[in-house]
């Protein structure tokens, strides 16, 4: 399975494993992450899910939506790297894809 590089708040680096066709998100939380809150539970509504994206990989990401690019707009630690996990589709072309998880707003 695709490796997925998850930097906590902390600055503790985790590599974990996660199942194509999942979002960053879910592979995230199914690694048992919890500060990655994700309180809407991926539907775009919440914000609790972003990441800053290792700059690597920013270019093979979906292009973010209207409805991202607002939330995002609400956070204090945005910059242009951000995103929201729920809206990127994790699999095999991101394997290595590493993500630091922003600051709780
Ligand atoms: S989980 Fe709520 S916006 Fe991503």
């Amino acid at each position: 399975m695709p490796k997925l590089i998850v930097v906590t708040r902390e600055g503790e680096e985790r590599e974990i494993e996660g199942e194509s066709g999942l979002s960053v998100m879910e592979v995230i939380r199914d690694a048992g992450i919890d500060e990655l809150l994700a309180l809407c539970g991926g539907c775009c509504s919440c914000a609790t899910c972003h990441v800053h994206v290792d700059p690597a990989f920013i270019g093979q990401l979906p292009p973010m939506g209207e409805d991202e690019n607002d939330l995002l707009d609400s956070s204090d630690d945005r910059n242009e790297y951000s995103r929201l996990s729920c809206q990127l589709p994790f699999d095999a072309s991101l394997d290595g894809l590493k993500v630091k998880i922003a600051a709780e707003d």
